[in-house]
């Protein structure tokens, strides 16, 4: 057995032991200690962390969730991690997001929208109830969390972040990208009704706000990783933060642009937030951005006086290029905090059934779709 020492953001510290036959999220659980873990097969890298003293043999992890330069740093995926010695690894959040208890992670929820809002992005809305009354119930979750939800019928789930803060009546929004061949986008197009039942695991994820005095934040968007970005922005208006506040929000052609109104009509109601949208390949007439959110976070980084607290979300590309972008304006690497969509565990086993679907878009408004206020 082998000590296992781990130390939060803030400071705290949890130990427990691992053989070396298991890895480090597993014996955890053993020990009734839950460390942040999703999937558990080294693909959502969730349960991402620094190793920071100690040997150890990496399994299973994928090339996504853990990039080779990030492994070559010292990066884990702890549910991936086989000690060969006694290790101490730091993880990037703090010691209250550790359970000691069983938590409640699986819900069933009602679908009440599921509506196109731009060529390849659905809104969907559920809401939370209680299996035997069906009365409406809150998932406690932290802005900027995820869960998996399960297409009807099926054992397939897929993973998608929570556009909303925690409300009293369990509604919970999400912004999904419709993808060629995908089987959750299938069901988003042709099977999710209003009504419906759908299960739900979670919430999981450590993407969220992190404390830090009066810093500017920005947060850049690209395409529906606007949606965990929305929870944060809309958790800090309702707190009222005070920090500046920027969102940066991009996407690659027009007519895949969506929540401009959302965005404006927020920042009209924040006065330290200010929103700028880029269209990287605009068509002729557009007034705002052409560019990509890489572009404007340099043009604001070249004039901020104070170093911001960065947040990221987006596919991994663009993710890897922002996170470069803020690391050569001198942005500490502790400030950038970022959650890369990549492909749901256990996804990509899907039929070329969804070709030619994505055209022309079904928008809001139709049969399929009703609005909550
Ligand atoms: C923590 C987390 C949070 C996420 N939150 C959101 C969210 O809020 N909104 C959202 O739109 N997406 C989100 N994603 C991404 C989403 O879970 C996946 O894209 C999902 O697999 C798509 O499901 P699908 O069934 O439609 O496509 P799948 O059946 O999974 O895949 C269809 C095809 O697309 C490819 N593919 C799947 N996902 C991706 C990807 N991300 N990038 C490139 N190619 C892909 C597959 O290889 C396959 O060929 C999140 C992912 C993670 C890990
Ligand atoms: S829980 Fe470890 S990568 Fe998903």
């Amino acid at each position: 057995m082998y000590k296992i020492l781990v130390k939060t953001e803030d400071g705290e510290t949890v130990s427990f032991e691992c053989g070396p036959n298991e890895d480090v999220i597993t014996a955890a659980i053993r020990q009734k200690i839950l460390l942040l873990s999703s999937c558990r097969e080294g693909g959502c890298a969730t349960c991402k962390a620094e190793c920071t003293e100690g040997e150890y043999e990496l399994s299973n992890c994928s090339v996504q969730a853990l990039p080779p330069d990030e492994e070559e740093d010292g990066s884990v995926l702890l549910c991936g991690t086989y000690p060969r010695s006694d290790l101490e690894v730091t993880v990037p959040y703090t010691y209250e997001r550790i359970a000691f208890n069983e938590i409640r992670t699986e819900w069933l929820a009602e679908v009440r929208v599921c509506e196109r809002i731009s060529s390849n992005v659905m809104r969907f809305v559920v809401q939370c109830v209680d299996l035997e009354s069906a009365a409406p119930l809150k998932v406690p979750f932290i802005p900027g969390q995820y869960i998996d939800i399960a297409i009807p019928g099926t054992e397939i789930s897929r993973s998608f972040s929570m556009a909303t803060v925690p409300s009293g009546d369990g509604l919970m929004e999400f912004l999904i990208r419709l993808l060629p061949n995908g089987r959750f986008s299938r069901y988003l197009l042709n099977d999710a009704v209003v009504g419906q039942r759908v299960g739900l695991r979670g919430p999981f994820g450590a993407f969220n706000l992190h404390d830090n005095g009066l810093r500017p934040r920005y947060f850049v968007a690209g395409g529906t990783g606007l949606s965990p970005v929305l929870a944060m922005v809309r958790q800090m208006q309702e707190t009222r933060d005070p920090q500046e506040t920027k969102l940066f929000f991009g996407v690659t052609h027009q007519h895949e642009l969506f929540y401009r109104d959302e965005l404006l009509r927020l920042a009209s109601t924040m006065p330290t937030l200010a929103v700028e949208i880029a269209v990287m390949q605009p068509e002729a007439g557009w007034q705002g951005t052409a560019g990509t959110v890489v572009d404007l976070l340099r043009q604001y980084l070249a004039q901020a006086r104070v170093k911001p607290d960065i947040y990221l979300c987006g596919p991994p590309g663009m993710v890897d290029a922002t996170f470069k972008a803020a690391a050569e304006y001198g942005v500490p690497k502790d400030q950038i905090h970022l959650e890369k969509f990549v492909q749901s565990h256990g996804a990509g086993e899907s039929q070329s059934l969804l070709e030619g679907q994505l055209a022309p878009p079904r928008m809001a408004g139709s049969e399929h779709a009703e609005r909550v206020p």
